[in-house]
């Protein structure tokens, strides 16, 4: 996909793009708190502790502060049953500070994860994983700007929007067929005109499908599963993987995040790509934040 830059590779700076996207909202809460005296709240449940949860719970949690939201936080011990957290839920719903509901997911094996989503009140699903938000996203008539779309990919889409090429027509391959990215990405890209491809680990000729695209989506959750050459010259290349891999550094074994992309390989090919870390990882966090100041709006508008 020509991007404008000749044969240099532009790098996708999500944090600086997420970095925009945060000024925006924490300007537009400023005004809806003059407006009607009162502002966002989102609720944020971790059950357990499972480090990159934690990771992330705390991390958006000093972002929604940041740019003005109340957070109720509920950190529930790991033994937490499913009948208690559908009641924490039940009594979330009920709560009018609380706009936006966010379950950290994965959950502990013994609560059924679907149930708990399908019990958020669709209006106030700030990951935008409830079945009927999943079904408005589907239907593509729908406006946007009311929408609760889930997070990573938004984010992703917005990145993309950020180098001005029009999507249209492209051919875009999505790695993965999660819930929370792939599916929902492939709709987004749908809507957007593209041309979709879903691959996932069924997927006969992966590389050749790949090769084949002008934006590629990986989402697998597998370091650095995309090699330099399944990336056609020019395409754009958005990592949503977050691995956690040991690597030898100066003869001493560290711990480092890297991708679902080859990134020293594939930049050599693609036109624009996303770093891990700095890229996607940034992006989720301010749509979520987003989505809570649309569920407010939704409500007080
Ligand atoms: N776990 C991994 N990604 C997400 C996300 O976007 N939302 C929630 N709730 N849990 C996650």
């Amino acid at each position: 996909m020509n991007i404008g830059r000749g044969n240099l590779t532009s790098l996708i700076n999500g944090n600086e793009i997420a970095q925009n996207l945060r000024n925006e909202l924490k300007e537009e809460i400023d005004d809806l708190k003059i407006k009607t005296g009162k502002v966002p709240g989102l609720a944020v449940v971790q059950v357990g502790n499972v480090a990159a949860s934690s990771v992330y719970v705390k991390a958006k949690t000093k972002s929604a502060k940041e740019v003005g939201i109340d957070v109720f936080d509920h950190h529930l011990p790991e033994e937490t049953t499913e009948e208690e957290l559908l009641k924490i839920v039940n009594t979330l719903n009920n709560q009018d500070k609380v706009n936006g509901i966010l379950v950290q997911l994965p959950l502990p094996k013994n609560i059924n994860e679907q149930l708990v989503l399908d019990s958020i009140h669709p209006e106030k699903d700030a990951d935008g994983f409830h079945p009927l938000n999943v079904g408005k996203l589907s239907i593509a008539s729908h406006n946007d700007e009311n929408l609760l779309i889930p997070c990573t990919p938004y984010g992703c889409l917005i990145m993309l929007k950020s180098l001005g090429v029009d999507l249209s027509g492209k051919n875009a391959v999505v790695i993965g067929r999660s819930n929370i990215v792939g599916k929902p990405m492939a709709q987004l890209l749908l809507k957007e005109s593209c041309t979709v491809t879903i691959a996932h680990s069924r997927t006969k000729n992966i590389d050749e499908v790949c090769k084949k695209a002008d934006i590629v989506i990986a989402a697998v959750g597998r370091p650095k599963m995309v090699k330099g050459d399944w990336i056609k010259k020019e395409a754009v290349v958005i990592d949503v993987g977050i691995n956690r891999i040991k690597s030898e550094v100066e003869g001493e074994i560290k711990n480092k995040l890297v991708g679902d992309v080859d990134f020293d390989e594939a930049s050599k090919n693609a036109s624009a790509i996303t770093p891990v870390p700095g890229g996607v990882g940034p992006m989720t966090i301010a749509c979520l934040l987003r989505n809570t100041t649309i569920a407010f709006k939704n409500k007080n508008q």
